[in-house]
């Protein structure tokens, strides 16, 4: 299994191209099984989960093709996917594939609104929490499918097709706003989401789906509608930039000092979480098609924060964040209110040296003036990334054990963060 070895303390100068989001890029191409017209992607990042929910979709007989890279293209250019749903052969996600990647579960939507019936694995737990399905499944219930549990699976059908509905999620749900949303499409009639998610990666779902022939109002705010219509078509979309990865690298450069410019994405993606960074004495400003995120001689200040759904503190940040308040000079409360389990980190940024006291659902984070290299693990992606910004601050050797993890949400982490002045490499094994 490879590693990430990084040696510490170097400030980070340059700039970062931001790739697009993998959180939007998933179900993007998901709702191209809406259609039997091709849907193109551009900026999609290359990544772990992206390639296997290419295996996924290629299973039902969806064809891909991606795009040869052009001239004066990286591979820190995202590629450009054809997605073409034409000759789906089976509407079933067995266990193997779903297990690897929650969100594939998502299928279930756009298979169930198409074609009358889906036949999906159930997700099951996963590090960060129990993360049932539940709110996903009352949707497709109130959009009139019959639901049933089957050895492990969830069988949806609506042989006369789905119907438009009122849905009132009792709880912020991204994966159920994404999967309320592809079916209402092409419902009979009219659907009411309320509640829903106001994330931007809702928006870009929107977005796309509205340039297929979708009609949708509200994307962005909580209460969505959805007219829905009788089929769907073709289009070409390019995913948004990643809030997440844009957030982890300024919160890099927080921790270690220095001066960089993140390409290719946009403030308000994440404006409370760059508030937060300025609280904590970063130095966050709009840059022409970018952000501008510096540190310079002074300390980092504690800041308490809580995670909550768009536009809160996003949760996929909290570990980063955490990592910075480490060497705040004071303590910090880091409260997290989406998933139950995502403090894997705590132990693992123990090992830097970190003082971190658990308590519920928080983190009280007593800062220290210096972190020290250690072997480290982490048991997901956000987790792992927090340990990547550790390492980049503490004195020493650290080396980063199970990068799939790594793989699986940031693409290029190493070659970015090196042409900044970090030293990292990766140790293949
Ligand atoms: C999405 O997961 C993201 N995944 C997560 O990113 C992100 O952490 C999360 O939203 C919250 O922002 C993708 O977009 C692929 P939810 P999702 O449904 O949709 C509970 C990453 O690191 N809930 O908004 O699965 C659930 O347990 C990943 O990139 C139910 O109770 O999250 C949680 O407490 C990790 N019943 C809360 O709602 C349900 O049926 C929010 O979860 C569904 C969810």
């Amino acid at each position: 299994m490879d590693r990430i070895r990084i040696r510490g303390g170097a400030p980070l100068t340059g700039s970062i191209p931001i790739s697009g989001a993998k959180n939007a890029a998933l179900p993007l191409m998901i709702a191209s099984l809406l259609t039997d017209e091709t849907l193109e992607l551009g900026n999609v990042p290359r990544l772990a989960d992206i390639s296997s929910l290419l295996r996924i979709m290629s299973n039902f007989g969806v064809d891909h093709m991606i795009a040869g890279r052009r001239p004066g293209e990286s591979t820190q250019t995202g590629q450009t996917i054809r997605l073409t749903a034409k000759s789906v052969i089976d509407t079933c996600a067995p266990y193997e594939l779903v297990s690897t990647m929650r969100a594939s579960f998502w299928v279930i939507a756009p298979l169930l609104a198409r074609f009358g019936h889906a036949k999906v694995s159930m997700p099951g737990g996963c590090a960060i929490g129990t993360r049932p399905v539940d709110l996903l499944i009352m949707a497709l219930a109130k959009l009139g499918a019959a639901i049933e549990i089957d050895s492990g699976y969830v069988v949806a059908t609506a042989p006369k097709g789905l119907r438009g509905a009122e849905i009132d999620f009792p709880k912020v749900t991204v994966g159920g706003t994404h999967v309320a949303l592809m079916a209402a499409t092409l419902a009979q009639g009219t659907t009411v989401i309320r509640n829903a998610a106001r994330e931007p990666e809702v928006v870009d779902l929107a977005e796309c789906l509205v340039k297929m022939g979708a009609k949708i109002q509200g994307a962005g705010t909580s209460e969505i509608v959805v007219e829905g219509v009788a089929r769907l078509g073709g289009a070409s979309h390019d995913v948004l930039p990643d809030r997440i990865e844009t957030g982890t690298y300024a919160m890099a450069v927080a921790m270690t000092g220095g001066d960089i410019i993140l390409e290719n994405t946009r403030p308000e993606l994440l404006q409370f979480a760059l508030d937060v960074l300025g609280q904590a004495g970063a130095e966050v400003t709009p840059y022409v098609g970018g952000i501008r995120v510096r540190r310079n001689g002074n300390g980092i200040q504690p800041v308490d924060v809580t995670t909550d759904p768009f536009p809160g503190f996003p949760t996929d940040l909290q570990a980063q964040f955490m990592a910075l308040m480490t060497r705040a000079s004071g303590t910090s409360r880091i409260r997290e209110t989406i998933f139950e389990n995502r403090f894997m980190h705590v132990q693992e940024l123990a090992r830097l040296g970190a003082r971190i006291r658990l308590d519920g659902d928080s983190a009280y984070v007593e800062g220290v003036p210096t972190l020290k290299g250690a072997p480290v693990m982490a048991t997901d992606l956000r987790a792992s990334v927090s340990l990547v910004i550790g390492g980049l601050a503490a004195e020493g050797e650290t080396t980063i054990n199970r990068v799939y993890h790594l793989d699986r949400g940031f693409e290029a982490l190493e070659s970015k963060l090196a042409r900044c002045g970090a030293d990292i490499e990766r140790l293949r094994g």
